[in-house]
């Protein structure tokens, strides 16, 4: 099975079980300040899941396009991934236990659907603790549908510190919260008990792993492949009391690149179809074989597919030395490092990326219409790493040829020149020399303490920060989007938004640097709408009404048949309509008083405003 069929499948299934299909959200979040990228399927369903109504209805599907960057180091082995497509349905609301649950069961072992034989699923549920009670719900759920099956249906109970009982002895098996809640135990914001469907491989239990195996040991023989989580909580703070939400929600996952793996029996993703095809394409480049240098080929196909789709979403954005850009860079230049180790001299980014698209762009058809931006700014960032390593290796020279390199002065090479510390050491070494990688680490580490300061500054705050600053700025930014049309032009047009609690940042298209006199005309409308107290609020439309109405949105997104205008004005007349999902004030008497306090240039013809509000 290729992924494309098994996206298509999950989508009809739950199509035929009365869910919208919603398309894929950016990757790059837009109005969320507290993710870098999209990591799972609910995060663009925030504001849903808190109890908006969302215009397609309460039952949803979608595959997401998701990049998780904790574990760039760790790509290459037969694993880990930075993008991934996520599967996934949601109830806002609607069903809860019973339906998902069955739902699952069925796509997972109908014959019609995926067909896997029920005895070699396992699944898991939370055993309940001093917070939130034991999901019987679900173990009764579980029990009947193995039941009807004729499988027996004993519950496990594993102490996770020291788990000691087989799995062979039970189907269905309780983990603390450290298992089996999401997003994570203590974690501020949406949250809820999940139950977890794991595959039995068949494979041996390795020594090493847990003592005895159960659907939670890492040894290899169980693969986790759907989360559903029971989302009907969310917590007030870090730690703190569990809340009720208005609505009980089902928010599930499943890896897509994962479950091909799975059904197909293949060792690893890249095995799978659409990876086998880039594998044979950096084959062919390279003159090399995948079964001898696996983890370059890995890390190759890995990053470059991740950074082709994030170049090419609607909301794209480039490598730089900043932000989601950084990531993006660091991708391409570690891809183009294990080039280096391929033998591979020549530009190949854009080739494979050619092939990337190939294999994509049928479902996710950004990547077809930003091919040539794509193209573009691979072959950019191919030429100014070789720049890199060219002025890194006249310095690396010029210390060299003064005496041995320090521990700091590799450092300095890495941190000041971009020149990658492996280079350096395959330098020292053909000149019978080595590094003090001591000093060198020790340096590294400073620096890193440094960084991992300055972004959890810039990123404090849970998953779900709709705090009141945020939703203030939130509606500060539809007022500036309309302000700088109205004072520069229509041609302004949002190229990307960004809100801390602090400060709002909104990129936009603009030929020339505002003249302060621009600025503090913005500055006066907003204020002027700010002060009228203006109603704001929101109704659902179709596209087409929406485009009627005059609304502000990204048509080039793909939105689903139905949308949300927010309205910001009075009985005649609207300051601002924009499609958005929310959420904002519900008058501009709340934000107070606005200001900019930075306006500057992003790329040519792309400027932006880092703004604030006093609040009330
Ligand atoms: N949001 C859940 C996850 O990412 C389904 O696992």
């Amino acid at each position: 099975m290729t992924a494309a069929e098994l996206r298509q499948k999950y989508l009809d299934f739950f199509k035929e079980k009365g869910h919208a299909v919603i398309p894929s959200a950016s990757i790059v979040p837009q109005n969320d300040p507290t993710v870098l990228f999209t990591t799972a399927g609910m995060q663009p369903l925030i504001p849903f899941l808190s109890g908006n109504p969302h215009p397609m209805g309460s039952r949803l599907v979608s595959a997401q396009k998701c990049l998780r960057t904790d574990d760039i180091e760790e790509v290459g082995d037969n694993r880990h991934l930075t993008f991934f497509e996520m599967l996934g349905n949601w109830s806002l609301g609607d069903y809860f236990k019973p339906e998902a649950i069955t739902w699952a069961f069925e796509f997972l072992t109908d014959k019609k659907w995926l067909g896997l034989d029920p005895k070699k699923i396992y699944v898991t549920v939370f055993e309940g603790d001093e917070d939130a009670i034991r999901d019987e719900e679900s173990i009764g759920i579980w029990q009947s549908l193995f039941e009807i099956q004729g499988i027996a249906a004993e519950i496990g109970v594993v102490n996770q510190d020291e788990p000691t009982q087989d799995v062979n002895g039970a189907r269905i098996y309780a983990y603390p919260k450290k298992k089996n809640w999401w997003p994570g135990a203590t974690m501020k914001g949406l949250c809820g008990p999940d139950t977890e469907i794991f595959y039995d491989t068949g494979k041996a239990h390795q020594p090493g792993f847990d003592k005895v195996c159960n659907p939670n040991c890492d040894c290899g023989r169980f693969v986790e492949i759907w989360n559903n989580v029971f989302m009907q909580f969310n917590r007030l703070s870090e730690g703190g009391a569990l809340e009720e939400l208005p609505s009980k929600n089902v928010d599930t996952g499943m890896g897509l690149e994962r479950m091909v793996a799975m059904l197909n029996g293949n060792e690893t993703v890249f095995e799978t179809p659409e990876f086998e095809v880039i594998i044979s394409a950096i084959e062919q480049v390279s003159h090399k074989k995948y079964h001898d240098t696996k983890r370059a080929f890995r890390i190759i196909a890995d990053h470059i597919r991740a950074s082709t789709f994030v170049i090419g979403d609607p909301h794209g954005v480039v490598p730089s030395n900043i932000g989601q850009g950084y990531i993006v860079r660091r991708l391409l230049r570690r891809a183009i490092r294990e080039g280096h180790r391929l033998g591979l001299t020549d530009p190949f980014l854009a080739k494979i990326a050619a092939v990337i698209i190939g294999q994509y762009g049928t479902h996710y058809t950004e990547l077809e219409t930003n091919r040539s931006h794509i193209v573009g700014e691979l072959q950019k960032e191919e030429d100014k790493f070789a720049k890199t390593i060219e002025k890194g290796t006249k310095e690396f020279e010029k210390m060299a040829n003064m005496g041995t390199i320090t521990g700091e002065q590799a450092f300095m090479l890495f941190s000041t020149y971009g020149f990658p510390i492996e280079l350096t050491e395959e330098m020292l070494r053909e000149r019978g020399s080595s590094i003090d990688r001591e000093v060198f680490a020790a340096e590294f580490k400073k620096h890193q303490e440094l960084s991992r300061t300055a972004s959890a500054g810039m990123f404090k705050g849970g998953l779900a920060d709709h705090s009141i600053e945020s939703t203030r700025l939130h509606t500060a930014t539809h007022l500036l989007h309309r302000a700088l049309k109205n004072i520069l032009g229509e041609h302004v047009e949002q190229k990307g938004s960004n809100i801390t609690s602090e400060r709002l940042r909104f990129d936009f298209s603009h030929p020339e640097k505002l003249t302060p006199e621009q600025i503090k005309r913005v500055e006066d409308m907003v204020n002027a709408v700010i002060d009228q107290d203006l109603p704001v609020h929101s109704k659902e439309m179709t596209v087409a009404e929406a485009k009627m109405h005059g609304a502000i949105g990204l048509f080039e997104e793909k939105y689903g048949d139905k949308v949300k205008v927010y309205f910001i004005g009075n009985e005649i007349t609207d300051f601002s309509k924009e499609i958005c999902g929310g959420p904002h004030v519900t008058h501009t008497g709340d934000l107070g008083k606005f200001k900019i306090q930075k306006e500057e240039a992003v790329s040519a013809g792309i400027r932006r405003i880092k703004a604030s509000v006093s609040g009330r």
